[in-house]
């Protein structure tokens, strides 16, 4: 099988996709923006022929690559980079080819759409409107009651997304949604944030995993000195996430999804409810499919590639560990000085933790809006949910990374 992979080496989980591919017997072609020599080495060693083309321009990538598959033919067009994943769809139409189309896809990818689709197949989503005016939003706000947020429509990473208390915070904020062309006005739902990621094969899911985000997305995202946490539920079928399982179930039958990895949020309020947040058609980021791996002594990145490339997951999946990493901001600006706490967390937690990577002690310390993963990581596991929590916000809490 002739696999199509468009983004191969980046961002930085996409090297392993890749591999994945040709690990399964598939022959692999890339389709990126970087320039070849940059291309990481597994995904360089797992190509067989690399084209550099600069995104923006969809119709024209895809007469280059309809021009590419006269000569060698692609059955298999895949991305799980979500600013590409409609190009991968348009490609695939063009081609004639399995896999979502342009309008199986938009839903994953316009947070309006998605809703608009949800709600229509009963699935609890926040009491949203799409604006694309200042007075727009602030007639959605009106209408839905404060606190809403206020998100792009194909929003990543919550750029841009604020929650708002306010008529007059809503003011405050408008000037900074000025380039973002269509945003969604929601409810703020109170709640854990939550998601449920699957590998499927034909709407069938072969893998499903639940983890949570501690704090919320937003809430990490507005506080530097807060450590995140995410954390992968050992058992997702306890009882007190059945009602985001099902939903999530439920979700990825009323959108149609078909093949490859899938990544949803959800929150899950106070009394158990589940209310959806989003869904990709795309592996988790940040780190999670790690965690996912981790959790299970699995390899899903070989996984998906088996699902896409012989239709089937067949790794045998023991459920042993909940599985959490913490993510380091270091305090202080300038270059790392040193570590505070780490020893004895080494001495506590040792055996449990199963990665460990630090920014070196003089390197410059990294901007945590732009790197994720901040100045640094610790990843821990533990048969034991509590057990599990407890150390990963011990870490979070007692492991300092300083610089000065
Ligand atoms: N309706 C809502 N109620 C409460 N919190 C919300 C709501 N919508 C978004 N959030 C918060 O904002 C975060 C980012 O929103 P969302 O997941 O929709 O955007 P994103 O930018 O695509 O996220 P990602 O960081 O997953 O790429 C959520 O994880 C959640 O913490
Ligand atoms: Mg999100």
């Amino acid at each position: 099988m002739n696999v199509l992979m468009i983004s191969p080496g980046f961002p930085k989980e996409m090297r392993f996709f890749t591999q994945g591919l040709a690990a399964e017997g598939a022959t692999v072609f890339g389709l990126g923006d970087q320039p070849r020599e940059n291309l990481p080495p597994e995904a360089a060693g797992a190509l067989s022929a690399y084209v550099q083309v600069s995104f923006g321009d969809d119709a024209a990538i895809v007469e280059q690559v309809a021009r590419l598959a006269q000569r060698t033919p692609i059955h298999r067009v895949e991305c799980l980079w979500e600013p590409y994943v409609i190009l991968a769809a348009r490609i695939r139409e063009r081609l004639g080819l399995p896999g979502l189309t342009v309008d199986q896809t938009i839903p994953f990818r316009d947070k309006e759409v998605m809703k608009r689709v949800l709600d229509a197949a009963g699935i609890r989503t926040p009491h949203h409107y799409s604006a694309t005016t200042a007075a727009g939003v602030v007639e959605a706000a009106e209408a839905i009651g404060y606190p809403v947020i206020v998100k792009p429509i194909a929003g990543a990473g919550s750029e841009s997304t604020y929650k708002v208390y306010s008529r007059d915070q809503l003011d405050s904020i408008l000037p900074q949604l000025r380039s973002v062309t269509e945003v969604s006005v929601e409810e703020f739902v109170e709640g854990d944030d939550m998601t449920f990621d699957t590998l499927c094969v034909d709407g069938r899911v072969q893998h499903y995993n639940i983890s949570t985000y501690i704090p919320r997305a937003l809430v990490m995202k507005e506080n530097e000195w807060i450590s995140p946490i995410t954390l992968v539920y050992r058992d997702p079928d306890l009882p007190e996430l059945a009602a985001g399982r099902e939903m999530g179930f439920q979700v990825l039958k009323a959108l149609g999804f078909q093949t490859g990895y899938t990544h949803m949020e959800w929150y899950r309020t106070r009394d158990g409810e589940a209310v959806f947040g989003e869904i990709g058609a795309r592996s988790p980021g940040a780190g999670l499919v790690d965690l996912i791996n981790y959790s299970s002594d699995i390899d899903t990145y070989r996984g998906w590639a088996e699902c896409v490339v012989q239709g089937r997951f067949t790794q045998p999946v023991e459920r042993r560990y909940n599985a959490a990493w913490i993510y380091k901001r270091a305090r202080g600006q300038g270059r790392i000085r040193r570590y505070e706490g780490l020893e004895a967390i080494l001495t506590e937690f040792g055996p449990h933790i199963v990665d460990l990577d630090l920014n070196p002690i003089g390197a410059p310390r990294r901007d945590w809006r732009q790197v994720l993963v901040g100045d640094g990581l610790v990843v821990v596991r533990h048969p034991d949910l509590a057990t599990t929590r407890r150390m990963a916000e011990h870490i979070a809490a007692h492991l300092h990374i300083v610089a000065g």
